[in-house]
């Protein structure tokens, strides 16, 4: 590893957050790297991990007291619990043990530990560490996603042999690769500051409790756009319909469920917004009246009486000030034609015209984007991919931000 890559460290304020288990050992030496990077380190310690290694060794190697009460007179005398949640740009918590990342998704502030990620505003990174039977667990997996979907990074964990004899994923990752990872946080990405909204997935639309009206899509492409687009640095908020995917790091989610949900987390988040990207398959239509009971078959044929959803896109165009608008148009023919219609119907600044039955649930996508040009008239294109969607995400998102650059002039 060289040092270079370490290099955004220099003068960071890193609160190492310790849980028990056996790979808190190697905390010893990621503190050594840390601070050989040159940044400051203050160590919290919950009481299981003091059973694995000594608060003195860890005091000895960060320079600084080692905290681990949460009601401790001595340490209030000097940095109390809430100055030392305001004092880090960074809170790893390394290991990170089932049971803590369990108390941390329910909001537990039953420790020093806890209460800091509860008072804390600072960006916050997880390194799992656990047998693999526990990290498999749908419980733990649940927990993460809460966690993710909070915004917090998970670093690893790493797959291999374990000290209890498994063999599987639940591993600390080694102490290089987590201070790489931290320094990475730290390096300015091209979208750094950039806020965003994405929508992504489908809505659902319900009949009676047991039916719903949908559509095929998987939430893929709206998904890529957030990774992409946190990993270079924006800060992005993800309003999901129902799919199957994991959130991105370092994305905050809210998951909806029918249009007008849809439309009201997106109203809740648009203020301050710099873009807004509608790639959600939004239901155009929902059943007039939604039936309390299983509806029950009866004549051959059945009518069903469908009222329009609110244009989410469209609603969110109309106001003044708004975000850069970039909408989405999955089509079966005239493609551009009818992307174009679009374009110019919804007011917007940009949108990406598709194919819609070979992209819904694909893992890849051909697009062609479409702009206004300076004549009144004018339509501009250009074509993106066929190529993954993570690829052609980020040349949407290289489109989105070069005409964000433009209307800021
Ligand atoms: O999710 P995947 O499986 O990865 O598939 C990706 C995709 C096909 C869903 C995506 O590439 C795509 O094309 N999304 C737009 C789907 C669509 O058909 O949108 P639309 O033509 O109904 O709407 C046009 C635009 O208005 C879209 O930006 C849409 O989000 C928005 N809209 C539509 C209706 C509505 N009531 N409110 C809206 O905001």
């Amino acid at each position: 590893m060289s040092f270079n890559k370490l290099a955004t460290l220099a003068n960071k304020r890193i609160l190492l957050g310790m849980t028990g288990g056996i790979a808190a050992y190697k905390c010893a030496e990621l503190t050594r790297l840390l601070i050989k990077a040159g940044a400051d380190v203050r160590v919290v310690m919950t009481k299981a991990a003091m059973e694995f290694i000594t608060p003195l060794t860890m005091q000895a190697l960060s320079g600084n007291r080692v905290h681990h009460e949460l009601l401790d007179a001595d340490a209030e005398a000097g940095m109390g619990h809430i100055e030392l949640a305001r004092w880090p740009d960074l809170i790893l918590v390394a290991p990170a043990s089932a049971d803590f990342l369990a108390r941390m998704a329910s909001g537990h502030a039953g420790d020093l530990l806890t209460t800091l990620l509860l008072a804390s505003k600072a960006p916050v990174a997880l390194a799992p560490a656990m047998n693999q039977g526990m990290w498999l667990n749908a419980a733990t997996q649940a927990n993460l996603d809460t966690l993710k979907s909070r915004g917090c990074t998970i670093m690893g964990p790493d797959s291999g042999s374990q000290a209890c004899g498994d063999v599987g994923p639940g591993r600390m990752l080694e102490p290089a690769d987590l201070a790489e990872a931290c320094a990475e946080l730290f390096a300015p990405g091209w979208l750094t500051g950039l806020r965003i909204m994405i929508t992504a997935g489908p809505t659902r639309e319900p009949i009676d409790p047991v039916r719903y009206i949908s559509n095929h899509s998987s939430g893929k492409m709206g998904y890529a756009l957030a990774a992409e687009a946190a990993a270079a640095g924006a800060l992005v908020s993800l309003i999901s319909g129902p799919v199957n995917l994991a959130v991105p790091d370092r994305v905050h989610a809210v998951h909806v469920i029918t249009a007008r949900e849809m439309l009201d987390a997106c109203l809740g988040g648009i203020d301050g917004q710099d873009v807004f990207v509608g790639v959600a398959a939004v239901a155009d239509y929902r059943p007039a009246e939604v039936v309390s009971h299983k509806i029950k078959k009866s004549a051959d044929t059945m009518q069903l009486s469908l009222i329009r959803n609110p244009d989410i896109i469209g609603t969110l165009a109309a106001r003044s000030p708004r975000p850069l608008m970039v909408g989405f148009a999955a089509e079966t023919d005239n493609v551009t034609a009818y992307g174009e219609d679009k374009l110019t119907r919804k007011g917007l600044d940009l949108l990406f015209a598709n194919e819609a039955t070979s992209t819904f649930g694909s893992e890849s996508i051909s697009a062609t984007a479409l702009w206004h040009g300076t004549e009144s008239d004018q339509i501009m294109s250009n074509v993106l991919g066929p190529a993954g969607k993570n690829l052609v995400a980020r040349q949407m998102l290289r489109l989105i931000h070069t005409k964000w650059l433009a209307a800021q002039q």
